[in-house]
């Protein structure tokens, strides 16, 4: 059968646990003209059968390879490795996380390929583009997990009890970094009943952490306003890092647990726990470090592991929204289809460069890298 095709490999990773469409996203890529081929388990490890993709108008495949080489549109989640990227069609699309600021020799690699690349995490922050913003969809997944992660570990009840045998004081729970992830581990702490505070260096967000009903640490940096381009946060200098992790120092030496989600992007996460405010901690407190993948907010963690610091369990989890697949993939399968909705039409390729958000995402194409912070990273790593 003829028809733009839109290929859902299984993923390769270890660990990966996700998949880049589900049953509830099938219909809608059928209805913008494609077919859909889904290799054989690729939803397992998410709760989502081949049975259940069938039913939903995809069809199987079970030769991974033949899959990628007659696809004109692959949908993956995790960065393609180097085989991937060689099974990919000269000419045909890659949806994906790619990381592009972490390894932009893959971006070459895909570029040379003479693939166009559509990087996840490259989707502007506008509100037209909400509804594809993957990296928000996981890092609320992620937000939540951490404080499950948080209260599962930790010695003491997260919510004020008065029991027949006395009243049992909540737990106090600080969120260092109050972004998505943050504000996602700041609600879920207070639907578990704790006491929150919260803090981040981009003063707009307080509000929000006070709709959630935690405190603001007010903490003025005396220098500038820490928001940059798209509302991330812009790096601190090393005077005022010193200054933050001073600031945050007692309110950590208070909690019984420290969610930290510190991200400033194409940037090694900020220390905002030094080993000495660890050891302020009572013991049995626990501190969950999100920003693991991008080297840690808390000194001491190890990537992948929990360790004990000082009598505290410090858990550094990496791909924390793959320990949730099944939501997790049901928002980054949405994502991905709002995204080609913008790309595909009447069941054939349109990639708008004229489109903000088609251009933004567009890391490579017709042999270039189009990202002008992945090209220009590339260079200077030449030049050295
Ligand atoms: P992120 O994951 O890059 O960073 C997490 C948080 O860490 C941010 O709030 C950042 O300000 C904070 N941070 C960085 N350095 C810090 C430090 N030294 N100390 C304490 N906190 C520090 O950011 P995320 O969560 O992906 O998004 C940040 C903001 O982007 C959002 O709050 C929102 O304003 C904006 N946004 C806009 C969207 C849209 O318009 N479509 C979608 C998603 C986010």
């Amino acid at each position: 059968m003829d028809g733009l095709l839109i290929a859902v490999p299984r993923e390769t990773v270890e660990g990966e646990r996700r998949v880049a469409a589900v049953p509830g996203t099938i219909s809608r890529l059928v209805a913008l003209g494609a077919r859909v081929s889904v290799e054989s388990s690729a939803g397992t490890s998410a709760g989502f059968t081949d049975e259940a993709f069938r039913e939903a108008g995809a069809e199987i495949v079970v030769d991974g390879a033949a899959l990628w080489a007659s696809a004109d549109i692959v949908t993956k989640v995790a960065r393609p490795s180097d085989e991937e990227i060689a099974r990919l069609r000269p000419g045909s699309v890659l949806v994906s996380f790619v990381n592009p600021l972490g390894d932009p020799q893959r971006a070459r690699a895909l570029a040379e390929r003479g693939v166009t690349t559509l990087a996840m995490e490259l989707i502007p922050r506008i509100s037209r583009a909400q509804s594809m913003d993957a990296l928000s969809s996981m890092s609320t997944v992620a937000g939540y997990k951490a404080v499950i992660l948080a209260a599962a570990q930790l010695p003491k009840l997260f919510p004020l009890l008065m029991t027949a045998a006395g009243t049992i004081a909540p737990a106090r729970v600080l969120v260092l970094g109050a972004g998505v992830a943050g504000l996602q581990a700041i609600a879920t702490a207070r639907r578990l009943g704790a006491v929150v505070t919260a803090f981040d260096t981009r003063a707009v967000v307080k509000e929000q952490v006070e709709s959630l009903g935690a405190t603001f640490l007010a903490l003025e940096l005396p220098t500038r306003d820490a928001e940059a381009a798209g509302g991330y946060a812009r790096a601190l200098t090393h005077e005022e890092e010193e200054q933050e992790r001073a600031l945050v120092a007692k309110a950590v030496a208070e909690s019984d647990v420290v969610v930290t989600t510190a991200l400033v992007p194409g940037k090694r996460a900020p220390i905002l726990v030094n080993d000495q405010t660890l050891g302020a901690m009572r013991p049995g407190s626990v501190v969950v470090d999100l920003a693991a993948e991008a080297g840690g907010n808390c000194e001491g963690a190890v990537p992948g592991q929990s360790v004990t610091l000082h009598g505290v369990t410090v858990i550094a989890p990496l791909n924390v929204p793959s320990s949730v697949p099944t939501h997790a993939s049901q928002l980054y399968a949405r994502n991905i289809a709002n995204l080609l909705a913008l790309v595909v039409k009447d069941g054939a390729l349109h990639i708008d460069l004229d489109d903000e958000v088609v251009r933004g995402t567009c890391l490579t194409h017709d042999g270039k890298i189009l990202h002008a912070a992945t090209a220009a990273l590339l260079q200077t790593t030449e030049r050295k």
